[in-house]
């Protein structure tokens, strides 16, 4: 291989961190080679920590109603195309049930920001699932929302919270969204989840429209400055009735490649390998968990509001039954040498004990 790509191979597995200025260089100037001794050595470290074991959660995607106006989503409020839905507890709670009959331990609530769900909303329909299923985690991926909901949702019993930083460039954060929109905040947002005591999980679409090397670079120094528990990417797909309806996709191989890097860089983080991946490649997903990933998101939504959801274009796995889904994404977890498992599948060192979930005891 190309001796400074071999260096800074090299000094990324042994230091755990790059400068901005090479992980630029290394996405760069990245050949086959490097990407396969990349995902060699991340493979390594996914396990030594997780072993063969590939999590699992079962996502149920409970509103596409969205006060926010982000250029790239399908949900976006400005899309009159856009079939709105909201799922009620009570058919949150049945995808739950349904979900867990079919061994999965952790259920994520995830929806555009829909003012619907108030903490009111949010915080009996939290506790009843964990009154029927104790032995599962609640995630949530609902947005920006108040330090003060946080910490209710939180003591409700949540335990995890996902919020991609969508990129950590304040002016490339610019270009993807409106005005009301502020980078800021959301990084704000994610200092709050993680003092709360949530695990926490961030993240950023590979390719998105003006996105360069030195930004990706910038992501990386703060996935490896922030230490996330959990790690959402996967390719910008385009969503025809977005302003960002036209631009091309992000690339899938460049996307495997930053998951091996991102798992050097945060090895115990749970990082899924995602729809979007396997949705620009039928076999995205086995790619993904061959770079390091280690989660699956397999989807609970009731069949009928699935493709409703529609933050991009052609997503797969809008047809298939819970059952199905999951039946499908087994074999394809095996068919690299993995084994789904049905365990909460925490990140290392949570839950933590004491007096964070102090009020749940
Ligand atoms: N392509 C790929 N990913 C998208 N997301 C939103 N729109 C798109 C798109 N067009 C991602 C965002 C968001 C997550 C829920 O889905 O990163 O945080
Ligand atoms: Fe809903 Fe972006 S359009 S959060």
């Amino acid at each position: 291989m190309d001796k400074r790509l071999d260096a800074l191979i090299g000094k990324l597995a042994a230091e755990r961190a790059l400068s901005p200025e090479e992980y630029a260089e290394l996405i760069e100037t990245r050949t086959p080679e490097a990407a396969s001794r990349l995902a060699e050595l991340a493979v390594a470290e996914r396990r030594r920590w997780y072993g063969d074991k590939v999590f699992t959660r079962g996502l149920i995607e409970i509103s596409n109603f969205c006060r926010n106006d982000c250029y790239y989503c399908g949900i976006r409020r400005s899309n009159r195309a856009a079939d709105r839905y909201r799922l009620t507890p009570e058919d949150i709670l049945a995808c739950c049930a349904e979900g867990y009959a079919l061994g999965f331990r952790t259920f994520v609530l995830q929806g555009g920001e829909d003012g619907y769900y108030s903490d009111d909303v949010l915080c009996p329909l939290i506790g009843t699932m964990k009154e029927r299923w104790p032995d599962c985690a609640v995630t949530l991926s609902l947005g920006e929302r108040s330090r003060a909901s946080y910490r209710r949702l939180f003591d409700a019993g949540a335990d995890r919270y996902l919020l991609r930083h969508e990129t950590a460039d304040r002016s490339h954060y610019a270009a993807l969204h409106p005005k009301e929109l502020s980078w800021e905040n959301r990084m704000d947002c994610l200092t709050a989840l993680r003092e709360i005591g949530y695990q926490v999980g961030c993240g950023f679409m590979v390719g998105s429209p003006g996105q360069t090397a030195a930004h990706l670079a910038r992501d990386l120094t703060f996935i490896a400055d922030f230490q996330p528990e959990m790690c959402g990417i996967g390719p910008f797909l385009p969503q025809k009735d977005t302003p960002f309806g036209q631009e091309p996709p992000g690339s899938g191989e460049l996307t495997c490649f930053l998951l091996s890097v991102i798992r050097l860089i945060a090895p115990k983080v749970l990082l899924p390998a995602t729809t979007a991946l396997g949705t620009l490649d039928p076999l995205g997903r086995e790619k993904g968990l061959l770079a390091g990933a280690n989660v699956v998101m397999p989807n609970l939504s009731p069949v009928s509001v699935r493709r409703k959801y529609a933050l991009y274009d052609n997503k797969i796995c809008t047809g298939e039954e819970s059952a199905q889904c999951r039946g499908c994404l087994d074999s394809r977890v095996k068919s690299v040498g993995y084994v789904l498992v049905n365990e909460r599948g925490d990140a290392k060192g949570f839950p933590l004990g004491g007096s964070c979930h102090a009020k749940r005891d």
